[in-house]
């Protein structure tokens, strides 16, 4: 080889075809590996004379130094290549519209349950469940409404068997929540409730939040209080609101509560029939009987509770004025919530 100029050609034109990383790599072992032919020019230089070793050393060092780095620079310059072939191969365009996934909606119902347990939840509240298909105890007896009493007939009710009912109203589980606590107790009850009726105002299901509160010192204006706060953050903070005198078995004194007419401002419109106002719940001061039935003396405790039906405030709310289109899964009414 001598002066090396065949074997820097031959290098050079091997190196200028190659066309991948891998036939760089095989050209860097066929001239720098163990066995590569710099290498074995390299061992034949203790063979020369002392005089020629010098020139000859240097020779292959040179001839070293540029194949190493004429494939470091055709490596980079492929690799770069190969960076810019990917990122046009891979572009993303992020122009275009991601793909529609109906994920479906929350139920309006549900939407003003959720609702409603949120207010009172941060006033305190906690949330009670009980069962659908209740005992004639819970449902009535116990909310002091034995065999026979007339208020039953208020009810239109749906017999499992003898004694036991589907649930007319969620008021039972204020008995279940009393029997397994004691005072001081604050929680509310949401939940489905049935009564044998239909119009554009009633469904056989319907649903309900009940409300109890329990403690040494509850007083009426406790429960003015709550309902009152309620009532604001449920509807807005002008609302005006009004206690009526009215009946329940299980509770003592009973108020029916109106808020002003949303619609006509209290004016008098179709929807409050001319009267200004519209009744949204029941509620009252629990009734020393019922305080009996659960074991609590009813000369330390006091408390209140209510209980609203969740579809009359859900049509108030959003002007609906017929019940069953709650219930006909018409996703085109469905939608708009
Ligand atoms: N349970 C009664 C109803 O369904 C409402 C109510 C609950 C009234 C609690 C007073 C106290 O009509």
């Amino acid at each position: 080889m001598r002066d090396g100029a065949s074997l820097k050609k031959s290098f050079l034109e091997e190196l200028t075809k190659a066309a991948s990383l891998t036939e760089i790599q095989q050209i860097r072992v066929k001239y720098l590996g163990k066995k590569g032919l710099l290498t074995s020019e390299l061992k034949t230089l203790s063979t020369l004379p002392a005089e020629e070793r010098r020139s000859f050393g240097k020779l292959i060092n040179e001839l070293k130094e540029l194949i190493e780095s004429e494939i470091a620079s055709k490596e980079s310059a492929l690799s770069q290549e190969d960076l810019r072939k990917r990122l046009v191969s891979e572009a993303i365009d992020i122009t275009l519209p991601g793909k529609y996934t109906p994920i479906g909606k929350e139920h309006p119902i549900n939407k003003v349950l959720r609702e409603i347990t949120e207010i009172f939840v941060t006033m305190g509240f906690g949330v009670e469940e009980g069962p659908e298909v209740e005992l004639d105890y819970y449902n009535f007896e116990a909310l002091n409404m034995p065999k026979n009493h007339p208020a039953r007939d208020m009810q239109d009710t749906f017999y499992i068997t003898e004694d036991t009912v589907l649930r007319t109203h969620t008021s039972p589980v204020q008995i279940r929540g009393m029997e397994k606590r004691k005072p001081p107790l604050r929680f509310i009850v949401p939940g489905k409730v049935y009564r044998c009726d239909a119009d554009i105002t009633h469904t056989p299901m319907f649903h309900q939040v009940e409300g109890l509160m329990v403690d040494t010192d509850i007083s009426f204006s406790d429960l003015k209080g709550v309902l009152e706060m309620f009532i604001h953050k449920m509807f807005s903070p002008e609302t005006p609101v009004r206690f009526r005198p009215s009946f329940f078995p299980f509770t003592e004194p009973s108020a029916e509560v109106d808020i002003g007419c949303i619609f006509c401002k209290g004016g008098g419109c179709q929807v409050c029939k001319g009267s200004g106002w519209l009744e949204i719940l029941g509620a009252g001061m629990v009734n020393p009987r019922v305080f009996e039935m659960v074991g609590y003396d009813p000369e330390v405790y006091t408390g209140f509770a209510f209980g609203m039906g969740v579809e009359r405030i859900t049509m108030l709310k959003y002007s609906i004025d017929d019940i069953r289109l709650f219930y006909e899964n018409d996703i085109r009414f469905l939608r708009q919530f």
